[in-house]
Formats: C-alpha cells, structure tokens, sequence
C-alpha cells in the first residue's frame, strides 16, 4: 500500500535517531510531511537534511526538550505556521536510566518520569488546541504514544521506566474516552528490545545500553529472532503508520506490543 498518509502532517518527537528517525522516514515515503523533533541539535538537523535531500521540502527541524512547555509551543507553532494543520502526533522521545530502586535517587526518578511521562502529556495537551478545531471534527486525528513492555510487566532496574510507561498507558485509554466524539484516536505501542542505542551492547562508561550477557539472555528469549539481534527501528515504524493511517480509523485506546512474540 502506498501513500497512506498523502497530505498528512506530522510531529514525531525524539526522531533524530532510532526509532523515531525510522517513523520519520517512513511517514515521509508514505506522502506525510514531518516534524522532526529533538533534544539533540545535531541528530535533529540531520535526520531533517536526510529526508529533505530525498524528500524537498517534506520536513523540518524543531530542536526542543519534550519537558519544556514553552520549548513545545515554539514546535506546535513552526509546524503550523510551516505545513498546516496537525494530523498526527507521535509521542516517541524516551529515555533509561536504570537502578535498583534502593539505589535510585530522586533526580533519576524525575528525570525518566519527565522525559516519558510529562513529555507525552504536554505534547498532546499542546496539539489539542489544532486538532479540536471545530471545522476539523469530522476528520480522524491521531496520537501515537511510546509506552514498553516494561510499562505492562516491569523490569529489573527500571522502576522509573516502568511508572513512566505504565503512566502512559493510563493516559492514552483516558484521552481515548475524552475525545472520541472529536475523533481523535489515541493509541500506544508497546516495543521490546528493539536495536537502537537503549539497547546496544553497553561498553564500562556508558550511560545507555545493556551488557552483553544479558543483551544475549533476552535476545534468546524472543522467539523471531535471529542472528543474535533484536527488533528493528523499522518493525516499530510500521505499528505506527497503522495507528497514524485510515487503517486504524475505527481504533482507539488500545495497546499494542511489538516484540518478536516474547510477552503472549
Ligand atoms: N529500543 C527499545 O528496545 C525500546 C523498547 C521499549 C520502548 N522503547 C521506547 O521507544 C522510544 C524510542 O526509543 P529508542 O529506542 O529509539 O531510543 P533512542 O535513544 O535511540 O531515541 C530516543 C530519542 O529521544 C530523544 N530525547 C530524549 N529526551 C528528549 C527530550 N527531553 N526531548 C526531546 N527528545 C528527547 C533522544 O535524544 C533520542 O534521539 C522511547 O519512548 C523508548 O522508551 C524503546
């Protein structure tokens, strides 16, 4: 199927890399134009100058921190103001920090609970004002949020994660109720172990990634994989072009995992 989301605009939070950057691309090839969003300048600018050198003129870069109201308003703003009226948010920016919680301080407790949590809530609370737009009522809109399967079953040092995520998923089936008469659709995907720099084989100084035993450990234990890898940037893209489509037009407030077959 091709050009699923012809005129189509959207905001993609956290896409100047992983998997964000893979839903970017994917809505652009599949006729959106994009936001591409991140904290980090440098990867923002570029995914942005990737997508344009193929696709003129189909995205922009809105460098801002998802916790900052202000920083949020200013990306809203540039996205109307450049491409129009918003059509689907992607609420994708996430981070880790893992600790056992008899070790994790407060600051590591706010900090992934901001990023992931209060992140995704101000988004959408900022994109509300376009997409209840009383000319657009009749018109679907859509909002992807990013929970994980350790939002649904917990995990080892991620006590923060998993409030954060859980969080999320609450949220969605909420703002489902709250505005199905508008017809926004209000979903979240729940990805596991999926190849990006969260999960990559974590070296003695790094903050992010996973240590390769048990990198090995969970990679065995996800039925479809193969050749010692996990998911793809890409096999999330494609959840979320299903959530952000006329494919999901009938669908709100639902969950769905993207994990190899791990959690049945
Ligand atoms: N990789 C996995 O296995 C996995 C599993 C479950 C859920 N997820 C979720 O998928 C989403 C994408 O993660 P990923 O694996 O691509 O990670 P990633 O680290 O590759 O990408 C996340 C992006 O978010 C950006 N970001 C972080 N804080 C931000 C902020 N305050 N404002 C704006 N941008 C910010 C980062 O700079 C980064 O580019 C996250 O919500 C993550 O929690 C990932």
């Amino acid at each position: 199927m091709e050009n699923l989301l012809k005129g189509k605009v959207a905001i993609i939070t956290g896409s100047g890399r992983g998997i964000g950057k893979a839903i970017a691309e994917l809505f652009v090839e599949q006729g959106a134009k994009v936001t591409v969003n991140d904290i980090d300048a440098d990867v923002c600018d570029q995914t942005a100058a990737e997508i344009n050198g193929k696709y003129p003129n189909c995205a922009i870069s809105c460098v801002a921190d998802v916790t900052s109201k202000e920083q949020i308003q200013k990306m809203v703003d540039d996205t109307i103001a450049k491409f129009g009226d918003i059509d689907i948010l992607v609420n994708n920016a996430g981070l880790t920090r893992d600790a056992l919680i008899h070790k994790m301080d407060d600051k590591l407790m706010r900090l992934i609970i901001d990023i992931n949590l209060k992140g995704t809530i101000l988004c959408t609370q900022a994109v509300l004002p376009n997409m209840l737009k009383e000319e657009r009522n009749y018109q679907f809109k859509k909002v992807v949020n990013f929970a994980s399967s350790t939002g649904v079953s917990g995990n080892i040092g991620q006590t923060n994660y998993a409030v954060a995520k859980s969080g999320i998923i609450g949220f969605t089936k909420a703002c489902a109720r709250e505005y199905s008469l508008n017809r926004i659709c209000v979903n979240a995907v729940a990805p596991s172990f999926i190849e990006t720099r969260m999960t990559q084989e974590k070296k003695p100084d790094d903050k992010l990634g996973i240590p390769k035993a048990m990198r090995d450990l969970i990679i065995n234990g996800i039925p479809f994989a193969r050749d010692g890898r996990g998911g793809l940037p890409e096999d999330v893209a494609k959840l979320c072009l299903f959530f952000s489509s006329t494919l999901s037009d009938w669908i709100t407030g639902q969950l769905l995992t993207c994990d190899g077959g791990t959690h049945i």
